[in-house]
């Protein structure tokens, strides 16, 4: 990866992200020790991501907090482009935002784009969007959000209403801005062109529909963060308070570099893989090891650069004290990376096992959770 110039975009992730020049880059703030402590307080524990840095970046989350503690109405809004099945990166904002539903008893709006990725992906056909939608509709289902407060729904599906608050965003931004926000060029087709208007929209869903004032809360990876600057320009002139945002990092591929991203599918674990083709991909999966057993011993390896490492520290060691034996064991060449990608294998294999049940149990939950028009 070293050479690429790295650049966050929602449509692409390229070369070593550096998070501090990107927390400058978008004008976010990071997420401190006092909002990580107000957020535990109200959620009754500190969740793991904010433990290991996952999230660790915001846009007006305190005023979001206050906006709870005032009474104001606060509400959740979180989304999945379903151009494939789902990954375990894509996990993430959402586990964080059931956390968050838990802790404020907020409602979730969750968008499908199922226009963005027919407009943006060559190859495939709205039938292949659709099967998608439903198959990432059930691993949403499967985090276990609260059937009564989440409310999903799909940009085609339910276009009356998003499309009616999109022309509304859309009359007050500029090409000029899209081009400069979203790199968009004179072959961009004229359907992506509008399509920030649309996942800009459900920033106003709830006061829509609802017709009160509401304060909305947006979890997910900072590469999402364009949008969010639309929604807020446009806020006021629409008569909405701005969207307020929590950020996270991306968890790699399981390769050397880079965000972990379906479109090198054997460094992906996606949520529908078998247990047999998870184990497969984490036995080579790059860990920066010795090249042999001796070498190991003798020198010891990289937590740094370890994947395996990475895995076990950022989602499934969750005993401080375990992270810490295992780094240490590491560098002191005390363990191999065998023994690690066997140790992370079997905690994904129990993971996906959990979903994929959870997963099955959600097919006949679907029509509970849908917004229809
Ligand atoms: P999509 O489907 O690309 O991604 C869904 C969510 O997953 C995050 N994400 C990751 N997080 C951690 N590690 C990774 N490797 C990783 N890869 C993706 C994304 O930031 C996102 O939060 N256009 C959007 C769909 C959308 C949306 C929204 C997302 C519509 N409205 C509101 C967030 C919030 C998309 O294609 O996301």
């Amino acid at each position: 990866m070293q050479g690429v110039e790295a650049s966050v975009t929602p449509w692409e992730v390229k070369g070593e992200v550096d998070y501090d020049q990107l927390i400058t880059q978008f004008g976010v703030e990071p997420l401190n020790d006092e909002l990580i402590g107000r957020l535990s307080k109200h959620a009754g524990a500190v969740h793991p991501f904010l433990k290991r840095g996952l999230f660790f970046a915001h846009r007006e989350f305190g005023d979001w907090m206050n906006s709870y503690e005032n009474g104001t109405r606060v509400v959740l809004y979180t989304g999945r482009g379903p151009s494939g099945q789902t990954h375990l990166g894509h996990l993430i904002p959402w586990i964080f935002t059931k956390y968050l539903q838990d802790a404020f008893g907020a409602e979730l709006y969750f968008q499908m784009t199922d226009d963005e990725k027919y407009l943006i992906s060559p190859d495939l056909t709205r039938e292949d969007i659709a099967g998608y939608t439903y198959e990432n509709i059930l691993d949403i289902i499967a985090v276990g959000f609260d059937p009564q407060k989440t409310k999903i729904f799909t940009n085609l599906g339910y276009s009356r209403h998003i499309y009616n608050i999109a022309t509304r965003v859309a009359k007050h931004v500029t090409f000029s801005t899209a081009k400069a926000t979203f790199g968009f060029t004179e072959s961009s087709n004229i359907g992506i062109i509008f399509f920030p208007a649309m996942q800009s929209a459900p920033c106003f869903l709830h006061q829509e529909l609802e017709k009160e004032d509401a304060h909305v809360l947006i979890p997910c990876a900072i590469d999402q963060e364009p949008y969010w600057r639309i929604a807020r320009d446009v806020a006021p002139k629409l008569g909405y308070r701005k969207p307020a945002g929590i950020y996270s990092k991306f968890i790699p591929g399981l390769g050397k570099g880079g965000k972990m991203s379906a479109s090198i599918p054997e460094t992906c674990i996606f949520l529908s893989d078998t247990e047999a083709e998870a184990r497969s991909k984490i036995k080579d999966a790059f860990t920066g090891g010795q090249p042999t057993i001796r070498e190991q011993k003798e020198k010891g390896g990289d937590p740094g650069v370890c994947i395996v490492y990475n895995y076990l520290f950022s989602l499934f060691e969750e005993e401080d004290t375990k992270v810490a034996e295992i780094c240490n064991l590491c560098r002191t060449g005390g363990i191999m990376c065998g023994e690690c990608k066997r140790m992370l294998a079997e905690k994904v294999a129990s993971f996906l096992r959990d979903h994929q049940k959870r997963r099955g149990e959600a097919r006949s939950r679907v029509e509970q959770f849908l917004l229809r028009e």
